[in-house]
């Protein structure tokens, strides 16, 4: 336990110092760095080869610190706030002066979150102030949901790694736009649309499939080396059998329905039935495959309620256009 005290001691120093420091959330692992320190958050965008006009959510350690962050706090946020903070959730908000350009990608609005993870929370509290943090992945890769992914895919990039073991949630924040008339859903994520609907008391608009409605997004993202091919759950097994005997070593997200199912391919993963386990291990699963050398993946989508809404974004993005890496 001292070794724990002493580490979030020295990521908080690390942070002081102008550096960059991997820490676990509840959803995934964060790349962080001094949100008021302009230098240190180009260097995240360095570091993850993201463009810089990608804007990058502020970490707080409690919703009694928004107000320092942003202006003009609707009700509406602050009900959020109240209801899913610690969590999954993060808001858009106008923001403050405080928040650099750097951070919010030129934008006037910036995106806050408080997480749910000892960690993390202990970091923020020894830190203090605000920690910008993207995913702590390559621009575009699929993202860390344990310490050794951060370390396999960042390596010496980073200054220093804290261990929070695999991240429970495992799927990205739920993104809420509560700058305009009514709230909208730019990301469904590890807070379920129906969650923020009942706490809400009104339906919510969420961004259409395809849809590329927060700034940055790009149709390819979250995404492994293999290629990813989607079909109905009742076509994978004859979808990779077809590509396996075409001489394709193909990775199988067999679906629950299937379970047990003999497959003929090169490597195989069953998918939970459970909606919080799959999201749980859906980026763990990606990076197996690739491990495996998977030159394509098979999977099918699962229905999009729930958590499964999230899931089923991530997969359509991973299994997006990438004309770069074709
Ligand atoms: O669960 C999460 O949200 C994780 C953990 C580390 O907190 N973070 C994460 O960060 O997923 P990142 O950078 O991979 O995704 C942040 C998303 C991007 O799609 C970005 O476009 C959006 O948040 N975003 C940030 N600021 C925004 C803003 N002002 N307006 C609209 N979208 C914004
Ligand atoms: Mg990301």
């Amino acid at each position: 336990m001292t070794e724990r005290i002493d580490d979030i001691e020295k990521a908080a120093g690390t942070l002081r110092a102008g550096g960059l420091v991997a820490f676990p959330t509840e959803t995934v692992y964060g790349l962080g760095a001094n949100a008021e320190d302009a230098a240190a958050v180009s260097r995240i965008f360095q570091v993850k080869g993201r463009p810089p006009s990608h804007p990058l959510i502020v970490h707080i350690g409690g919703a009694a610190q928004l107000d320092d962050w942003v202006e003009d706090v609707p009700e509406t946020a602050r009900l959020l706030a109240e209801r899913f903070w610690p969590g999954p959730l993060t808001l858009v908000l106008r923001r403050s002066r405080r928040v650099p350009y750097e951070a919010t990608g030129g934008l006037e609005t910036v995106a806050v979150r408080v997480p749910d993870h000892p960690v993390a929370l202990a970091l923020l509290a020894a830190f203090g102030g605000g920690v910008t943090a993207p995913s702590a992945n390559r621009f575009g890769n699929v993202s860390p949901t344990a310490a050794d992914h951060v370390r396999a895919e960042l390596g010496d990039a980073v200054d220093f790694v804290l261990d929070g073991g695999l991240c429970a949630v495992g799927v990205e924040s739920t993104i809420v736009d509560v700058t305009g008339e009514a709230p909208s859903i730019l990301r469904p994520g590890g807070v379920t649309r129906e969650d923020l609907e009942a706490a809400l008391g009104r339906p919510l608009a969420v961004p259409s499939t395809s849809g590329v409605r927060v700034p940055g997004q790009h149709p390819s993202h979250y995404a492994p080396r293999a290629r990813v091919v989607l079909v109905e759950p009742e076509r994978v097994v004859a979808e990779a059998e077809v590509a396996q005997r075409q001489g394709r070593r193909v990775g199988v997200f067999l679906p629950p329905s299937l379970a047990g199912a003999p497959v003929e391919a090169h490597a195989a993963v069953a998918v939970p039935g459970s909606m919080d386990a799959y999201a749980r291990g859906l980026y763990g699963f990606l990076r197996e495959l690739d491990q495996r050398g998977c030159e394509l993946i098979i999977a099918s989508l699962p229905r999009e309620e729930g958590l499964g809404l999230a899931i089923a974004n991530r997969l359509r993005r991973a299994a997006g256009p990438r004309p770069e890496r074709l």
